[in-house]
């Protein structure tokens, strides 16, 4: 049982990983206007205040942008105005694959351990 328990999970990370279609998700983000603002490679924002995106974690990216899609709990999501409209057109498996394509991408930002 426990077999089978520790392949069903296995399965299921490999088939999680490979879901994200890194190719969609580019064509995705060049389509968008996303450049616009955080700027080349998405790593140079056009505003110091607006956020570096390139190299961020994919798990974390997408729960940034799906933040965006909760307009109805005071208590959970993401309010900014700019970045609610610019998520509200894809649907998760869209934001999914924007968040490993930018992921993805050579970022200058530094994770201590
Ligand atoms: C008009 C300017 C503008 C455009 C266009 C724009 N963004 Fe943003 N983005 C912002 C701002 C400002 C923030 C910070 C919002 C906040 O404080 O929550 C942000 C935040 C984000 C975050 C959260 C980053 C973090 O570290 O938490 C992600 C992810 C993101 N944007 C992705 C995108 C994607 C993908 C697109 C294109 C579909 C896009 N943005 C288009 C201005 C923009």
């Amino acid at each position: 049982m426990k077999r089978i328990l520790l392949a069903a999970v296995t399965a299921s990370f490999v088939f999680s990983a490979n879901a994200a279609d890194l190719k969609k998700g580019q064509e995705l983000i060049s389509k968008g206007a996303c450049i616009g603002c955080h700027g080349e490679n998405l790593n140079k924002p056009v505003v110091a205040e607006y956020p570096k995106l390139a190299g961020q974690p994919a798990d974390y990216l997408y729960h940034a942008l799906r933040s965006y899609k909760v307009t109805n709990n005071p208590n959970l999501g993401r309010s900014n105005a700019i970045m609610v409209g610019q998520v509200a057109q894809y649907s998760d498996k869209d934001l999914k694959d924007m968040a490993a394509y930018i992921s993805s991408l050579p970022g200058t930002m530094v994770m201590k351990k």
